[in-house]
């Protein structure tokens, strides 16, 4: 019988050469943190269904990205909850609005060394809970929904973010909002699209946080059907012509065909949203003593890397970048 000549396991044998010989890095400056802010709370609020996240003041908020900014990640992703909601979602553009308080608070904070990003949407603020304006037969008027979007793209710039990030999946959203920050003079804030938002089931437990679920229907109409890849790559290729400066698949886990599709089609920069479905499926099962919810969380972050993109957000940054430090 003849020895194996090609023997793989030699690079295995110890850390320092499977270091060596490692593909994919991870590390914190490829985290995003997202972090919920809630109008009219005298103390933070934890969220059950994602154990570890707050809704916060604004003043644990400012406490809370200083701990997660001095490990080393660079940028937050921000949403906020208003104490009103209406039809139109009004809150979302005031600018003595949470989020926007919330933008001036983090921008003072963190000065030009960390990068502020809002979420731009409107079901946070809508008292049905849609992403945009409604019809008369109750459904989401795209172009009408576009108006306040553009709105939200000038309040959240006024108030000092560096990026916005739509999130609503209406047609044109980032043309339009493209058109809006350059026609105010804001040419220096980007854009960070959710540019292949998919119809998901995993993102039950952002609307615990974000409390917005819809009062009635679903987002089928607007975010994307699970099955579809090519229309994926369709919909990230119009972004970035209608002006998008860097390009996101969204949830992470069950689309990483996509982040690995969208990465060698565009080269462009990309980010992949690990979702709060896939946050607590972790955490519950961490807590259950099912699975060792560090080495999970680390595989799956470099799982998400390893398909192609080069930001992950994440609820897990704060931990994840403790643990990459060798905490
Ligand atoms: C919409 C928005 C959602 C998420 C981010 N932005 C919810 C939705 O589309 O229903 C979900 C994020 C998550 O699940 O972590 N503003």
């Amino acid at each position: 019988m003849g020895f194996p000549r090609h023997r793989p396991r030699r690079l295995r044998r110890t850390p320092a050469l499977r270091g060596l010989v490692r593909e994919t890095d991870l590390a914190p400056r490829h985290l995003i943190a997202p972090l919920f802010v809630k109008e009219g709370v005298r103390d933070p609020v934890p969220i059950d269904s994602m154990p570890g996240q707050l809704q916060h003041t604004l003043d644990s908020l400012r406490k809370e990205a200083n701990e997660i900014a001095s490990r080393g990640v660079p940028a937050f992703m921000l949403f906020g909850i208003p104490a009103r909601k209406d039809e139109e979602g009004s809150e979302a553009w005031n600018p003595q609005g949470i989020a926007q308080r919330a933008l001036r608070v983090l921008r003072q904070e963190l000065g030009d060394d960390h990068v502020v990003i809002a979420d731009l949407c409107l079901d946070e603020y809508t008292s049905h809970g849609h992403c945009g304006v409604l019809d008369d037969e109750g459904n989401v008027d795209n172009d009408r929904t576009l108006e306040r979007y553009r709105r939200i793209a000038l309040a959240q710039a006024e108030a000092g973010a560096d990026l916005v990030g739509p999130s609503g999946m209406m047609d044109g959203q980032v043309g339009q909002i493209r058109d809006a920050l350059d026609a105010s003079g804001f040419e220096r804030v980007g854009i960070l699209a959710y540019a292949a938002k998919f119809a998901s089931s995993l993102y039950g437990p952002f609307r615990d946080a974000a409390e917005c679920a819809p009062r009635f229907g679903d987002r089928t109409g607007y975010q994307m059907d699970p099955p579809n890849a090519d229309e994926a790559i369709r919909e990230i290729r119009a972004d970035i012509e209608e002006g998008a400066d860097v390009v996101m698949v969204k949830p992470a886990l069950p689309y990483l065909d996509v982040v690995r599709r969208a990465k060698d089609e565009t080269r462009f920069p990309l980010a992949a949203y690990n979702v709060s479905g896939e946050y607590a499926m972790v955490k519950a099962a961490a807590q259950n003593g099912w699975i060792d919810g560090r080495r999970a969380t680390l595989e799956i972050l470099t799982s998400i890397r390893r398909a192609g993109a080069d930001l992950i957000l994440t609820y897990h940054a704060k931990e994840a970048a403790d643990w990459l430090a060798g905490a």
